[in-house]
């Protein structure tokens, strides 16, 4: 039977149909339970620890980890994502937050004014154009913190494996300095959570 996976990357090719997906399934990856808590809330720590008052979050999805950041943080991020679907529901969601749809490789100069950018589990979509996103953030983000939560794979990562597989290998691909790091998994897991924070 057909899952959302199909529509995202299937059999290790990227497929990146994300707006069907949200058309056809109710909560991908399970967003409304929040899974991968062990990053999420190292993210929000990472938050706090910069006392950041504008954050922009992209690939919110239905926005769940946003109304978590604001609860904790008291600071509304700018969420973005390139599904309007995605941002229709979160909208209705979370009325009180703030949706827009955005392609975060080609529209991210737009939100400059930003402190902190965060990246929640996109990394694997923007793979072929991290570079490029990161000259953006040179030019535009200079000072700022960019935090990146991601799940990595013990040992069954099929996409992306020539850019990185584990968190250290992420750390040295980026090109910003590193001012915090943390990774976690339970035994039983299959994937090792990860949420590193740097300076642009
Ligand atoms: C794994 S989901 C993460 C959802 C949410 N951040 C969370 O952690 O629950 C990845 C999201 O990235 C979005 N996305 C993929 N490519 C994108 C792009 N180029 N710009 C903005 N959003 C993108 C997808 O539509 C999807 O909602």
């Amino acid at each position: 039977m057909e899952t959302y996976h199909d529509y995202v990357i299937k059999d290790g090719k990227f497929v990146g149909k994300f707006e069907e997906m949200y058309e056809k399934f109710e909560d991908p990856w399970t967003q409304s339970v929040q899974p991968n808590k062990y990053s999420r809330m190292a993210g929000i720590v990472h938050l706090k620890n910069i006392q950041v008052k504008s954050i922009l979050e992209c690939g919110c999805g239905l926005g769940y980890y946003a109304d978590w950041i604001y609860k904790e943080t008291n600071v509304v991020p700018k969420s973005v994502d390139i599904s309007a679907i995605a941002i229709e529901k979160a909208k209705k969601i979370f009325p009180k937050l703030d949706f827009e749809v955005a392609d975060i490789c080609v529209d991210l100069e737009k939100y400059k004014e930003v402190d902190c950018i965060v990246f929640a589990e996109i990394i694997w979509y923007i793979l072929p154009n991290l570079k490029d996103i990161f000259e953006v953030m040179k030019t535009h983000f200079k000072g700022k913190y960019l935090i990146v939560n991601q799940v990595f794979y013990k040992g069954s990562q099929k996409y992306g494996t020539e850019y990185f597989t584990n968190m250290q290998e992420f750390i040295d691909y980026v090109p910003f300095t590193l001012i915090s790091k943390c990774e976690a998994t339970s035994v039983s897991d299959t994937t090792i959570e990860t949420s590193t924070m740097f300076q642009i």
